[in-house]
Order: structure tokens, then C-alpha cells, then sequence
């Protein structure tokens, strides 16, 4: 089922993420509104599980789409040349003071996902964790077109993304959901979860998936190889 999702949406969604970089954190470490959520052990050990993954993930020019605060590029920027594109100027705020306080670095840019401003083939290998999921059916050839077009064959992507994990989460479908803010303010995003299976779905037009894979409970992984 596709929703209607005009570009007014798009633009919410990203002013949204740029007014929740301060606290997108509390998401993972399960503060701040997340901290009345249940199963807080499983969600750190599965958490840990995606950390120990990405650390052994990339060489070479990654680029990270989407990259947030940071949260992954602190491990990804430890062994290859990071460059990280997102459109929230305060999450990119928010990723450079992380890595200069680790001593770590990597380009940023700030641009949109679906128009990447780079030359093609020039990475060597990509990351997007949590992004697909706010990809809507309408532009998700748009999307993966424009992050083939800037690997070469043979390179590797990593994705990661949320699980289904209430009834009301037909998989694959579009959905509204609804976001709360410390400040009390509401938010709707779009957002499509994933099994491993339906996620390698959503993928295949990038080439092949040669492993996909859940964490148990909140999240998909695929490795996808460039065709
Ligand atoms: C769910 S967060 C994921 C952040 C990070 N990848 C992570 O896994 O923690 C989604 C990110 O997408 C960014 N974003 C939203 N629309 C975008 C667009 N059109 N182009 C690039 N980034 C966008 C937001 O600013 C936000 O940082």
C-alpha cells in the first residue's frame, strides 16, 4: 500500500530531524521519552550486536547517507575515509563534535539523499542505517539509483533498519508515526519497517544481497555487493 506523501511531508521530516538532533541519542542509549519503553536489556544487547557488525564493516571511501549525530561513523571513520551526508545542519553540528572528541574525522556534507552531490563512482564502499525506512515506495528507485550511481561494481553497502515489532506495523508498508519531542511537540514521519527478507527485497535493484539478517528482535541488516 503507498500513502500519499507529498513533498510538504519530506520537508517536515527533515526540519523534524533537525529539531530532535540534540536528543536523537536518547533513542539508543533508551533516555529520555524512550526510557519508559520495556525490554531495555534485549535492545542494548542487540544494539551491541549492530555496533560489533559495523565496526568490521568499510574500507577505502565509505560514504555514509543519512548519518545523523554520528552514532555509527564513530566506528565506521576508525578504518576508512568517511565521508557522511545529511540534511539536518544540527545533526552534522551534532557528528562533528562527536568526532572531534574521539580525535576521529570525516567530510561532511550537507546535502539530500536522493540528489547525492558527488561524482559518480567515487566511493568505495556505503553505509545508511535507518534511512530506508523513511524512503517512501515513490522514491525508492530515485534513491537507490542515485547510490549506485556513485560506487563502483563490485562495492559493498551496508544497511541497517527497525524491525517490525507491533501489529500495527504491516511490513513493508508505508505508515504515519507519530513523534514526540522532550519539548511535548508532535511530529508524524513516515517510516516502513523491514524483516531481512523484505529489506533484501528493497534492495535487490542495487545487486546482489549476499547477507541479510536480524538481530533477534528491533533490527534488519543487509550487505548488499554493487552489481
Ligand atoms: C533516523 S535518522 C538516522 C540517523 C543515523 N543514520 C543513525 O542510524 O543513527 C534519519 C536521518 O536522515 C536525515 N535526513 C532526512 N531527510 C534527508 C534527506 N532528504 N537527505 C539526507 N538526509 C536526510 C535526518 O536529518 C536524520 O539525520
Amino acid at each position: 500500500m503507498s500513502i500519499m506523501f507529498p513533498l510538504a511531508a519530506d520537508a517536515a521530516m527533515r526540519e523534524y530531524y533537525n529539531q530532535r538532533a540534540s536528543e536523537y541519542d536518547e533513542w539508543y542509549l533508551r533516555e529520555g521519552v524512550f526510557a519508559r519503553r520495556g525490554d531495555a536489556e534485549r535492545w542494548h544487547a542487540e544494539v551491541a550486536q549492530l555496533r560489533e557488525r559495523v565496526q568490521q564493516f568499510g574500507q577505502g571511501r565509505l560514504l555514509e547517507i543519512a548519518s545523523g549525530t554520528g552514532w555509527w561513523t564513530q566506528h565506521l571513520a576508525q578504518h576508512a575515509h568517511v565521508t557522511v551526508l545529511d540534511y539536518a545542519p544540527a545533526m552534522l553540528a551534532q557528528l562533528g563534535a562527536r568526532l572531534d572528541a574521539l580525535g576521529l574525522h570525516a567530510i561532511r556534507v550537507r546535502g539530500d539523499a536522493y540528489a547525492l552531490p558527488f561524482a559518480a563512482t567515487c566511493f568505495d564502499c556505503a553505509f545508511f542505517g535507518f534511512w530506508l525506512s523513511h524512503v517512501p515506495h515513490t522514491r525508492r528507485l530515485e534513491f537507490l539509483h542515485e547510490v549506485r550511481r556513485v560506487l563502483h561494481p563490485g562495492s559493498e553497502v551496508m544497511i541497517i533498519d527497525s524491525a517490525p515489532t507491533t501489529p500495527d506495523q504491516v511490513l513493508g508498508a508505508e505508515f504515519l508515526h507519530e513523534r514526540v519531542l522532550n519539548d511535548g511537540s508532535r511530529h508524524q514521519v513516515l517510516k516502513i519497517v523491514h524483516t531481512p527478507d523484505s529489506l533484501a527485497q528493497a534492495l535487490a535493484r542495487l545487486g546482489e544481497v549476499t547477507k541479510c539478517w536480524s538481530t533477534g528482535r528491533y533490527f534488519s541488516v543487509a550487505i548488499v555487493k554493487i552489481s
